[in-house]
C-alpha cells in the first residue's frame, strides 16, 4: 500500500531529477545559502529592469515618509526571483521578514498568531498566495486594509469575538497564478508586478556572476551558450551552469567555453532551445496524438502523466513564450514553429 507522504516524496524525487525543472530542488537550495548565489541588494538583482525601477521608487517615497511599504504582489513563472525578491524588499526597508506560504496557513489561528507577532514595518511573505483558502483570506482583508484582525475567543455559546490591533506591516504575496487570486485579493495589494523570462543577455549576466562567486571559469561563448539554454529562468541558469562544471571537472577542462558547454547540455538532453525531455513530450503529444491540436490541459496532463496544474505553471508559459504552443478558448495548439523544432523526432 503507497500512502501520501509516499506519493508525495516519489513526486518530489522525479522533480528533483528533471534538471532543467524551473521548480526549486534541495540542491539549488544548499547552494544558495552556503555559496551566497542569491542576490542581496536590488543592484545585485540583474534584469527586470521596470520591476526595479517602480520598486525602488516606492520603497525610497516610503522610507522617506517613514511609513511601512505598501502590499505588494508578485506573479510570474516559478525560479524568476519572486522569493528572492522579497528577501530584497525586506532588506532594503531595513524590515525583517517572515515567511509563510498559502497552504501552509491552515486555520485562521496559523494567520493570526503570525500577524500578532510581527513589528511595526516587518515584512510578511506568503508564497503561493493563491492557495489561501477563503476562510483565512477573510480573515487577510481587515489586517491588510486596516490593520486589524477580529479572532474568536472561546467555544460554543460563551465564544466572543475580540478585534486586535496590529502592527503595520507589508505582506508580499507571490504566485504563480495570478489569474487564481480572487479580485477582493488582488484589489489590496498598492503594488503589483509581474516577472517576465529574462532576455538571454541577463542570464548571461546571472550566470557570470554566480560563475565569479563559485570560482569557476568560462569564455564569453561559454557563458552566453547557458545562457541560451536556460529558458528565461535564473534558477534553471544556476543549475544548468553547475552540472556543466560538473562535466568540465570530470573532463579536466579548466576553463568552461562554447564547446564544453555545448557537450554537456547535450549529453543532458537538453535541446537548444533550453527544452527537455518532458516539453519534447508535451509537445509530441499535441502534435501526434491530437493532430496538432486542439486540446484541453487536463487530456494533455493525463497522456503525458503529469498534473495539469503543473503543466500550466511550469512547462507551458515557457512553451507560449517562445511561441510553440498558443492557448485558445478550445485548447492548446503547436505552431508551425513546434512542427519544426520537433522534425525528426516525431517517430
Ligand atoms: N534577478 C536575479 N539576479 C540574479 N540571480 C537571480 C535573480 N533572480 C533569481 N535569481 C537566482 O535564481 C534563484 C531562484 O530565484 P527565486 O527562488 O527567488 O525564484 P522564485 O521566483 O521565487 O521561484 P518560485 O516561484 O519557484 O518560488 C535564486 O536563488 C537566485 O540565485
Ligand atoms: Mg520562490
Amino acid at each position: 500500500m503507497i500512502n501520501v507522504t509516499d506519493k508525495e516524496n516519489a513526486k518530489k524525487a522525479e522533480k528533483e531529477k528533471r534538471l532543467i525543472s524551473p521548480e526549486i530542488t534541495e540542491d539549488d537550495h544548499g547552494e544558495m545559502i552556503v555559496e551566497g548565489i542569491r542576490p542581496r541588494t536590488l543592484d545585485d538583482f540583474i534584469g527586470q529592469q521596470k520591476i526595479k525601477e517602480n520598486l525602488k521608487v516606492f520603497i525610497e517615497a516610503a522610507k522617506n515618509r517613514g511609513e511601512n511599504l505598501d502590499h505588494v504582489l508578485l506573479y510570474g513563472p516559478p525560479g524568476l526571483g519572486k522569493t528572492t525578491l522579497a528577501h530584497i524588499i525586506a532588506r532594503e526597508m531595513g524590515a525583517n521578514i517572515r515567511l509563510t506560504s498559502g497552504p501552509a496557513i491552515e486555520r485562521p489561528g496559523d494567520l493570526a498568531a503570525i500577524l500578532t507577532n510581527l513589528k511595526e514595518g516587518d515584512v510578511i511573505f506568503i508564497d503561493e498566495i493563491h492557495r489561501l483558502s477563503h476562510v483565512i483570506e477573510e480573515v487577510l482583508y481587515p489586517a491588510m486594509e486596516d490593520f486589524e484582525i477580529d479572532i474568536i475567543i472561546g467555544k460554543g455559546p460563551s465564544a466572543r469575538s475580540i478585534r486586535l490591533e496590529l502592527p503595520k506591516f507589508t505582506l508580499v504575496g507571490a504566485t504563480t497564478r495570478a489569474g487564481l487570486l480572487t479580485s477582493p485579493l488582488r484589489d489590496r495589494f498598492g503594488v503589483s508586478l509581474r516577472f517576465d523570462f529574462y532576455e538571454p543577455r541577463d542570464i548571461k549576466t546571472i550566470i557570470d556572476r554566480s560563475a565569479k562567486i563559485l570560482g569557476v571559469e568560462m569564455t564569453e561563448d561559454g557563458a552566453m551558450e547557458i545562457a541560451k539554454r536556460s529558458r528565461g529562468t535564473p534558477r534553471i541558469a544556476n543549475r544548468l551552469m553547475r552540472r556543466v562544471r560538473d562535466f568540465a571537472n570530470v573532463d579536466n577542462k579548466k576553463v568552461i567555453d562554447k564547446e564544453t558547454a555545448n557537450d554537456a547540455l547535450n549529453r543532458l538532453d537538453v535541446d537548444r532551445l533550453g527544452l527537455d525531455n518532458m516539453d519534447r513530450r508535451i509537445l509530441k503529444t499535441i502534435i501526434k496524438d491530437y493532430s496538432g491540436g486542439p486540446v484541453g490541459v487536463e487530456a494533455l496532463a493525463v497522456t503525458v502523466s503529469e498534473e495539469s496544474n503543473t503543466i500550466e505553471d511550469v512547462y507551458e508559459p515557457f512553451l507560449i513564450q517562445i511561441g510553440f504552443v498558443n492557448r485558445t478558448p478550445r485548447g492548446r495548439v503547436a505552431t508551425q514553429a513546434a512542427y519544426e523544432h520537433m522534425k525528426g523526432l516525431l517517430e
